[in-house]
């Protein structure tokens, strides 16, 4: 899969700007931490450990800011002279916590102080990049072992290569499922509003060679009803200490409906996007966006003038709808706040299919 969301070349960020695909593919260049900030903000990059893997070049970036303007040397100067750069990094979107997890990671580089903070920082942006790809890789393997020959699975928004370093989570185990077999069919809900089912999933999987039916959001119940469905397979922005997985607004809708009509629910992610702070999934920050992403489509409006409009752009499925949550150190099966701390305690037994 040669699609890369992120490209570093030494000096700038490119970003692919993923708000004009499918029709056109254009990186964009950055050089500014700032400028950084507003493309996560502004979703030229989306998916949790994509804009994390952003942020951390985005702290490379503010660290050559902080060295153009002052010759800081311990790490409490680093710290103070990147801090206003960090926290408009960190602040760009609330809900993902990679994000802050990379602001951190870098935070604790700069504390180290010296010359070399600039390249110590450069060296960890381009590490997380790597382990993600090859989280991606795990997580793929190990969720398509969780699939019987010939599923057929549906997914929310895009957990692709779009949205990570490379590969992708939930996406990642589509591509691992199908290269063995174990997967025959993907819908690909359209996701509202943004449309990354449409625009990006559908893209991803066209790539691929993938068979896809595209559905609106709102076709998910009649499918389930009426169509033999074995998994939904989801992303996720942030897991709390007990399983509650937050992900794209409608997943947890989905989750409901896969309950009711006995299909599994499997959410993948990287270890990064766990947050063992919060006890459960109600502690999580729920973005909201603009009301006219609800109220206009590119511009023109799609509501009478003046129409309210709500548009929170996660919602959090309660960890007892989950099946499995997929990490790269392994597989959680019925998850709990157990089972999600014996996570970060030990590897897992891989669970199968047959
Ligand atoms: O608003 P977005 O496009 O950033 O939302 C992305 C998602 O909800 C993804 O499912 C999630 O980040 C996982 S991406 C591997």
């Amino acid at each position: 899969m040669h699609v890369e969301a992120i490209r570093w070349d030494g000096e700038r960020l490119w970003l692919l700007d993923q708000r004009r695909l499918p029709h056109e593919v254009t990186y964009l260049p950055y050089q500014l931490s700032a400028a950084v900030a507003e493309a996560i903000a502004g979703m030229v990059v989306r998916g949790a450990p994509a804009i994390g893997i952003a942020a951390a070049y985005g702290a490379v970036l503010a660290a050559r800011e902080a060295a153009r303007d002052l010759a800081p040397g311990d790490g409490p100067a680093w710290l103070a002279a990147m801090a206003p750069a960090l926290d408009v990094l960190r602040r760009a979107r609330p809900t993902a916590v990679n994000l802050g997890w990379a602001v951190g990671l870098a935070e604790d580089q700069a504390a180290q102080g010296g010359e070399e903070v600039p390249a110590r920082l450069e060296r960890l942006a381009r590490y997380l990049h790597a382990q993600d790809i090859d989280a991606n890789r795990r997580m793929g393997e190990l969720g398509a072992a969780l699939l019987a020959r010939d599923s057929v699975v549906y997914t929310h928004c895009n957990a692709g290569a779009l949205a990570t370093g490379g590969f992708g989570t939930a996406l990642g185990v589509i591509r691992a499922g199908f290269a063995g077999g174990r997967i025959s069919h993907v819908y690909a809900g359209e996701t509202r509003p943004w449309l990354q089912g449409s625009r990006l999933t559908a893209w991803e999987l066209a790539e691929e060679g993938i068979p896809y039916s595209l559905l609106v959001d709102g076709a998910a119940a009649h499918l389930m009803k009426t169509t033999r469905l074995d998994w939904v397979i989801v992303g996720a922005d942030r897991v709390a200490a007990n399983g509650d997985v937050c992900n794209k607004i409608g997943t947890y809708g989905l989750a409901v409906l896969a309950r009711h009509h006995g299909v599994r629910f499997m959410a993948v992610l990287p270890t990064s996007t766990v947050d063992m702070s919060l006890a459960s999934g109600h502690e999580i920050p729920i973005e909201q966006r603009a009301a006219t992403e609800v109220t206009q489509w590119a511009g023109t409006p799609v509501a009478p003038p003046g129409a309210a409009a709500i548009n929170p752009a996660f919602d959090v499925t309660p960890a007892d709808l989950v099946d499995a949550i997929v990490t790269e150190r392994g597989v959680i099966e019925r998850p709990d706040a157990g089972g999600m701390a014996r996570l970060f305690e030990k590897e897992f037994a891989t669970p199968r299919a047959d």
